[in-house]
């Protein structure tokens, strides 16, 4: 366990193997959470959030929007990446510098050198919001990890095995907490339970999530 001194409060810093190729490194978002949001702010000012529909028609409790080359998409035709955004016909933003950078370092620490995203997923979770069990599998290649970075109110995310009858661990994921999952965890189902209401002093009544992704 490292302490890191950040804007005077003090920070706890761990890491978790959660599987072979899946880390849980906790805290390790907070002393970038100020860049994090504000460059947050301004991809959702280009690209604002969305609810989604599945392929089967239903509408998504989780407002999605995307930023980098490429931008994950869902609707009736299905599941897919796409480098326009279909709100505004225009391409998905950049990915900030420090989007990138956290990605980078993150899967780095997690045994994933070299890590390059071309893509990040921004889930906007509002109390009641939820995200059922699903693989990540429209990306390219599958030797690339995910990263995930939590920002704002604490969930139980679910994370299970490559099949769906691997039994899903409960995982509380906090403000700066990034998860990252590649190698032989690369297809490990995983979800959210629904967002309790709370308030948190930066980012407010909401759980934010970004999953960058090596997806071209
Ligand atoms: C995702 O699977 O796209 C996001 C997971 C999370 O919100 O923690
Ligand atoms: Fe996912």
């Amino acid at each position: 366990m490292t302490m890191d001194l950040f804007d005077g409060a003090t920070t706890l810093e761990s890491q978790e193997q959660l599987a072979p190729g899946a880390m849980l490194l906790r805290g390790f978002a907070v002393a970038h959470e100020r860049e994090l949001l504000s460059a947050l702010a301004e991809v959702i000012a280009q690209a604002p959030f969305r609810n989604m529909i599945t392929p089967g028609g239903f509408r998504m409790s989780v407002g999605m929007s995307n930023c980098g080359a490429l931008g994950w998409i869902s609707d009736t035709a299905g599941y897919r990446y796409g480098p326009i955004d279909p709100l505004s016909g225009q391409p998905w933003p950049p990915l900030p510098e420090a989007f990138l950078q956290l990605a980078t370092s993150a899967a780095e620490r997690a045994g994933f050198s070299r890590f390059v995203p071309d893509a990040c997923l921004i889930n906007c979770y509002e109390p009641g919001s939820r995200l059922s069990l699903h693989q990540d599998r429209n990306e390219r290649d599958f030797r690339e990890p995910i990263v995930s970075v939590s920002l704002g109110l604490p969930v139980v995310f679910l994370f299970g095995g490559s099949s769906r009858s691997v039994p899903a661990r409960r995982i509380g994921l906090m403000h700066g907490d990034v998860v990252v999952w590649g190698g032989p965890a690369r297809l490990s189902y995983h979800g959210v339970l629904p967002l309790k209401e709370g308030f948190h002093s930066l980012v407010g009544a909401q759980r934010l999530n970004l999953t960058l992704r090596k997806a071209g």
